[in-house]
């Protein structure tokens, strides 16, 4: 079955195209035939932040250029275009109506070239910025209206983690319960799942997400947007130059009996500090970012642990943006081994623990192979969709 993936949650706008093979077990395997992303992140970067507003229009902007790159890569950019009967266009206009310069530049794709060979269309309607996630699907309706073919509607949590389930083209050998940590710029959460497409969300945080976090404090010590990286690297330097400490930050709820998290302290703490200390050095500043680094790890790894245990979970999952972070990874695979607990930890490589569109095509996929289709007349995009 060949599935392509739209993806517009956020600052990320992605299209991939993906043929993929088996249930969900031993026998799955899949091909990515063309992938095709662009990062708005350095437009966003003025704002501190993403501005909604403009990535949505961004999105708008470049979907059927990234759908052309897509299927160029897939050979399958056919240069036989069909004419379009009158009515079609105008149900197309009417999908797009909100997004114009999107309708235009698909009418000058339609004219040029026509039906790719694809089964079903999976997109994100959930959870992420409304404005972007309602440019992705209104695209989906009228890709599949075009061309006739059934949408599935993908919660974006649920492609990080089935993302994070891949070993190369196959899904990797693993056993339920499985435990997944999901750290973006949106979302922290701990996530229970049993079997196949069932979760239940046993932690999560009460204000700011972990990704957040880093980028509210990367601003607070002048390091420019997404923070998260930039974090990263300004405290791997202080590490391995061994800067010294001079400012030390809570761990927020760490001792609490509960799995729930809280980063909004984190940031104000990080505020306070910044604020009594206007002339700090770069190398001060890098050794304080590896201070914030290190707390946001001990608290995501002491409960990520506290809830393998309760649970027994023999599986764990690491997905969303942060999870590329490298201390992160490091100190929640340390931890395992230092607890001698036989989990399998399953953490996909940096690059795919950004938002792509090839976690959407891969949720899809499964989705599609139990026939979950969305009826697009009734599909909406859903800012705080829930997993469950
Ligand atoms: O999953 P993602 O691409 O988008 C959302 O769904 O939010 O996550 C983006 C977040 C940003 O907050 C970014 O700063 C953070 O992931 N991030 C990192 C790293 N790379 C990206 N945070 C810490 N360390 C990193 N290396
Ligand atoms: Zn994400």
């Amino acid at each position: 079955m060949r599935v392509l993936g739209i993806e517009t949650s956020c600052d990320e706008t992605a299209v991939s195209l993906i043929e993929a093979d088996g249930t969900f077990g031993v026998d799955f395997a899949f091909k990515q035939l063309g992938n095709a992303l662009y990062s708005q992140a350095k437009l966003h970067e003025q704002y501190g932040g993403v501005f909604p507003n403009l990535a949505k229009r961004e999105h708008a902007k470049n979907l059927v250029l990234l759908l052309t790159q897509a299927l160029q890569q897939a050979g399958e950019l056919h240069e036989t275009p069909v004419s379009l009967p009158e009515e079609v266009k105008t149900q197309l206009e009417a999908l797009l109506s909100r997004e114009p310069e999107l309708f235009e530049q698909l009418m000058v794709f339609i004219a040029a070239y026509g039906r790719p060979v694809i089964d079903c269309i999976a997109v994100t309607h959930g959870p992420g910025l409304e404005p972007c996630l309602w440019v992705g699907v209104n695209f989906a309706k009228a890709l599949s209206l075009l061309w006739n073919l059934p949408i599935v509607a993908v919660n974006h949590m649920e492609g990080h983690i089935m993302l994070s389930l891949m070993e190369g083209t196959k899904l990797s050998p693993f056993e339920f319960p499985l435990l997944a940590l999901l750290i973006s710029g949106g979302h922290t959460e701990l996530v229970l799942s049993k079997e196949f497409g069932q979760y239940e969300v046993v932690g999560k945080t009460r204000d700011d997400a972990a990704g957040e976090a880093f980028d509210k404090v990367a601003r607070l010590l002048g390091l420019p947007y997404p923070g998260g990286p930039e974090i990263s690297r300004v405290a791997t330097t202080a590490r391995n130059h061994h800067l010294e400490k001079k400012f030390a930050l809570p761990r927020p709820m760490i001792h609490e009996d509960n799995l729930d998290f809280s980063f909004s302290g984190l940031k104000t703490a990080v505020r306070k500090i910044v604020e009594a200390h206007p002339d700090m050095s770069m190398d001060e500043k890098a050794a304080f970012a590896r201070e914030f680094e290190d707390a946001v790890a001990d608290v995501l790894i002491e409960k990520t642990i506290r809830a393998i245990d309760s649970f027994g979970a023999n599986t764990i999952v690491v997905g969303g943006g942060v999870s590329a972070n490298a201390h992160v990874r490091e100190q929640l695979k340390r931890a395992l081994e230092d607890e001698g607990n036989p989990a399998k930890l399953l953490i996909p490589p940096p690059d795919l623990a950004t938002d792509n569109a090839l976690m959407i095509a891969l949720a899809g996929y499964f989705r599609a192979s139990k026939k979950e289709f969305a009826n697009p007349s009734d599909l909406v995009a859903n800012g705080n969709l829930k997993l469950c």
